[in-house]
């Protein structure tokens, strides 16, 4: 399965934060944006993975994740020229996925929850054509929302509806088989301009291969799309690390936990990083993974 995380935008919610940076580089809490939906992907098992960002943001996330290799992934890059649509990314990346199946996950969007590990790799497997995943809401209106017949089938999905007919909003996370890339070039611009994530997802429903996963209510999915958003992320993981003395979407770890790197590499890699608080875990998690001590995630 190939990766992609779409990682540009305006962030014009953002706005003056995001004048001169790019939304998707800015701290949630100890780290960039960028690593919570990489961690993701990773947690997935996937190592190929594309990031798509603003021609001028594209350098910058180059030199914070390089070609992926100290990670053990595989990271390349393209660029998205103007902000077009989330499904223009299947267009972008058209060539990055091939023949194989694939995952998107946007840029801004942070998971977390135990058990996430097991769901994804069950879900990376599932042969539904289109996989989303669902997440409770109190305001549907502002959101995608899924709704299911009893069975739990998927049976429609509105965009941000005056009369949601559920509270199961679409988060940013989406697993397809190989026909999105045709999906996703069928498509005609939308009113606003743009070419939309859920009229990818409204043919895959009309040929019955959406499948809606809903993410129990053990589990936390935010954006980080508002001043007020962007806080309450940085707040959330501060208070989870602190709490727990383990690390919310830290890159090295998962790598270590997914046999991607050995405990030398993170080692080495924390050691590099020392003077911060993130560098000395990443040393002291190799050493944890040597002696064959491991704290949960
Ligand atoms: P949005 O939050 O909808 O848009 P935005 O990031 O430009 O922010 P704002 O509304 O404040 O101007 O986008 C969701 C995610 O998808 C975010 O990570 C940016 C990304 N995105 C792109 O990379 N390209 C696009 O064309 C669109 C629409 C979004």
């Amino acid at each position: 399965m190939k990766g992609i995380v779409l990682a540009g935008g305006t962030g014009s919610r953002l706005y003056p934060l995001t004048l001169a940076t790019s939304k998707q580089l800015l701290a949630v809490y100890d780290k960039p944006m960028l690593y919570y939906p990489l961690s993701v992907l990773m947690l997935a098992g996937i190592r190929d993975i594309l990031i798509i960002s603003n021609p001028d943001v594209v350098p910058q996330m180059r030199h914070l994740l390089g070609d992926g290799s100290r990670l053990g992934l595989n990271v390349s890059y393209a660029e998205q020229k103007e902000p077009r649509g989330i499904a223009e990314a299947f267009l972008i990346g058209a060539s990055h996925i091939g023949h194989d199946r694939s995952a998107l996950i946007l840029g801004d969007n942070l998971f977390h929850g135990a058990g996430f590990y097991s769901l994804l790799q069950r879900e990376a497997r599932s042969g539904n054509g289109c996989t989303l995943f669902g997440y409770s809401v109190s305001d549907p209106e502002r959101y995608g929302i899924a709704e299911t017949d009893a069975d739990g089938q998927l049976i429609s999905i509105s965009e941000k509806p005056l009369r949601p007919r559920s509270n199961q909003a679409i988060t940013g996370l989406y697993f397809y088989d190989n026909d999105v890339v045709s999906i996703a070039a069928e498509l005609r611009p939308s009113d606003r301009g743009e070419l939309e994530i859920t009229d990818v997802h409204q043919e895959y429903l009309r040929q019955r291969r959406a499948a809606l996963v809903p993410l129990s209510r053990g589990y936390t999915w935010m954006d980080c799309g508002t001043h007020a958003s962007l806080l309450a992320a940085s707040q959330y993981v501060q208070v989870i690390q602190e709490r727990q003395g383990v690390r919310v979407a830290c890159l090295e770890e998962i790598a270590l936990r997914m046999g991607f790197i050995d405990a030398e590499t993170c080692y080495e890699l924390g050691a590099s990083m020392r003077q911060s608080d993130y560098g000395r875990y990443l040393t002291e998690i190799a050493f944890a993974h040597d002696e064959g001590r491991w704290k949960d995630c």
